[in-house]
């Protein structure tokens, strides 16, 4: 019988400084997220330099925490894992300089995770990915459609060229007078309002790309405008319109590819996948053309270690580990680490 892996991982790349232990890739054994959402909403975002201050602040007493979550011991893990990219630039170094600190002290290999990968693999935890699949990746930082066709071998199909869809939500919830981070609170305000703006359509062209700038800056004029005619916003409504627009184009690109693909397997991922409304939509998309939808639970869709330690395990089996001079990517994003890993 093979022997079990365990995987213990670290993600700092933003504002929650996470870790987990991980079996086989799949099983979550232990799991701690100390998220700095608090502080940051004070500022409407993410300021980097009080970021990576809080990382250094609380990230021993996160692998404390995780070490008395495990009923093993640091010895019983075989690796550890870190995101290296992409992300903020100072933050990612504390995890960074903690895996390696780790991985000195306990004599353990150490393995480079991508962030997004690591959002693409929290499918694997309450299900197995099936290749070949789709994937979208939607989150803060990207807006990504790819075809998985097995663990090694990835395509990107399109890509946002401009704004994230998740910076959006974030922008739009701003100017509506939300607090950071907009994207739950732009669901909830949703909720209890109707599509009765006529907002514009994000981007035409039959093509995998994304663009939400247009839509973005559209809400943003439409608020400003109002204002200063002293004309009533209605919020609710504003805040349905706009995740419905960007929802359903989304929903549109995803139709066009699995319509081209022909592929039977579709997996989300990343933050904004957290949004009733887009999983739901999805959910239907995927019936209609009996495609099998799967997206981890909302737990596993916002940042956090246990996707790095699933994302580590193929790198682990395939003994791709890193050494000491291993630093942090800030801007490599999914299509350059699939080049830079054909
Ligand atoms: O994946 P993530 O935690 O961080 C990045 O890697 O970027 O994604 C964060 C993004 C934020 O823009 C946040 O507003 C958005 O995900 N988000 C949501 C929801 N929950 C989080 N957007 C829409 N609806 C949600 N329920
Ligand atoms: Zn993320």
């Amino acid at each position: 019988m093979n022997k079990d892996i365990r995987i213990l991982a670290i993600e700092t790349s933003c504002d929650e400084t996470s870790m987990a232990i991980v079996k086989n890739g799949k099983v979550v054994e232990s799991l701690t997220i100390a998220t700095q959402i608090k502080t940051h909403a004070n500022f409407g975002g993410v300021v980097p330099e009080i970021a990576s201050r809080m990382h250094t602040e609380s990230i021993t007493l996160v692998l404390e925490e995780t070490l008395k979550k495990f009923s093993g011991k640091i010895e019983d893990i075989d690796a550890i894992a870190v995101t290296y990219a992409p992300g903020l630039l100072g933050s990612l170094l504390v995890g960074i300089e903690c895996a390696k600190t780790l991985s000195l002290v306990y004599n353990k290999p150490l393995i480079a995770v991508n962030h997004t990968m690591g959002h693409i693999y929290a499918n694997n935890i309450e299900h197995d990915i099936v290749y070949p699949t789709l994937s979208l990746v939607v989150s803060g930082g990207h807006t990504d459609l790819l075809i998985l066709k097995s663990e090694q071998d990835m395509e990107i199909l399109g890509s946002t060229i401009d704004d994230s869809i998740g910076e959006v939500f974030d922008k739009v919830a701003r100017v509506l007078g939300m607090p950071y981070p907009g994207g739950p609170n732009i669901e909830r305000e949703a909720l209890k309002g109707k599509d009765t703006y006529q907002l514009p359509i994000p981007m035409k062209e039959e093509n995998f790309n994304f663009s939400f700038s247009g839509l973005k800056s559209y809400v943003i004029n439409l608020v400003h405008n109002e204002k200063q005619r002293n004309n009533e916003i209605r919020i609710s409504d504003l805040a349905n319109s706009f995740q419905t627009t960007a929802v359903d184009e989304v929903i549109r690109k995803v139709e066009l590819a699995l319509k081209k693909t022909g592929i039977k397997n579709m997996i989300l991922a990343g933050g904004v996948s957290a949004n009733k409304y887009l999983r739901e939509e999805m959910q239907k998309l995927c019936e209609k053309y009996g495609v099998t939808f799967h997206v981890p639970n909302i737990l596993y869709c916002t940042d956090n270690a246990a996707m790095i330690g699933c994302a580590a395990y193929p790198l682990y089996r395939a003994k791709k580990f890193a050494d000491f001079t291993l630093n942090a990517k800030s801007s490599e994003n999914i299509k350059k680490y699939i080049e830079e890993n054909k």
